[in-house]
């Protein structure tokens, strides 16, 4: 597929390399394409272009910017005439605490601000090691996603199987709002309890 994605950091960096070495056209849209600093983001087949042209060039857009910069960098994509976006993000504000509660999420605020959009939250409840390595041992790191689409749904489940993961659709976006409450059960694991971040949430099943 045509993969556009906006915020070319740690996250936007880690999903691009992994889907273009699985064989999808990448975009990278970023807000001055000639920064010296995007060079590094030219090898291995992707491309770097304004965030609008990006879309363009794309069939699916995933958005991977700080929250406080989010509402910023989807506007500035303009009318994505119907194409699918990811919303990678996460809502933390101030505190180190997310900004929407069980009542809305970050993903639906995303929906709301964007133009023409079918909107998918994925790819928020990991850290980018994993998003680079889903796998371990014989086990694959779980991804949940949600979306209103179901057509939507059914490609960013094949880019998240794609990238290596164990791949579900929890339901309508609304389930967004369990999605980024499991995002702070990673980050409070990685961070505040020390565990690292080589670690995923999976399933077990007998
Ligand atoms: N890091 C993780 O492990 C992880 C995991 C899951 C989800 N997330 C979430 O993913 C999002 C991104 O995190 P990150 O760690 O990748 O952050 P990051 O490394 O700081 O990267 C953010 C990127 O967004 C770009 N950006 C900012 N405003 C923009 C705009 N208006 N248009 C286009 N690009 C813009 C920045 O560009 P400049 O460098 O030019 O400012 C930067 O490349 C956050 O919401 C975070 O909560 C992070």
């Amino acid at each position: 597929m045509r993969i556009g994605i906006i915020g070319a950091g740690s996250v936007g960096g880690t999903l691009g390399r992994g889907l273009a070495k699985a064989g999808h056209a990448v975009t990278f849209g970023v807000r001055y394409p000639s920064d010296a600093k995007h060079s590094a983001l030219t090898s291995g087949g992707t491309t770097v272009a304004t965030v609008r042209d990006a879309v363009e060039r794309s069939e699916v857009v995933i958005v991977a910017t700080p929250w406080a910069a989010a509402q910023a960098a989807v506007e500035s994509a303009g009318d994505f005439g119907g194409r699918v976006l990811v919303d990678a993000t996460n809502p933390i504000g101030p505190g180190f605490k997310l900004t929407h509660g069980h009542t809305d999420s970050g993903a639906e605020q995303v929906a709301r601000w964007a133009t023409n959009a079918r909107v998918v939250k994925a790819f928020n409840t990991v850290g980018v090691e994993v998003m680079a390595n889903p796998a371990f041992g014989g086990a694959k790191a779980a991804m949940f996603i949600a979306g209103d689409d179901e057509a939507a749904c059914t490609a960013v489940l094949g880019l998240a199987r794609d990238l290596g993961f164990d791949a579900y659709r929890l339901g309508a976006l609304t389930q967004a709002r369990l999605l980024e409450p499991l995002a702070m059960v990673w980050i409070t694991m990685a961070m505040p309890l020390k565990h690292g971040r080589e670690f995923a949430l999976g399933l077990m099943r007998r």
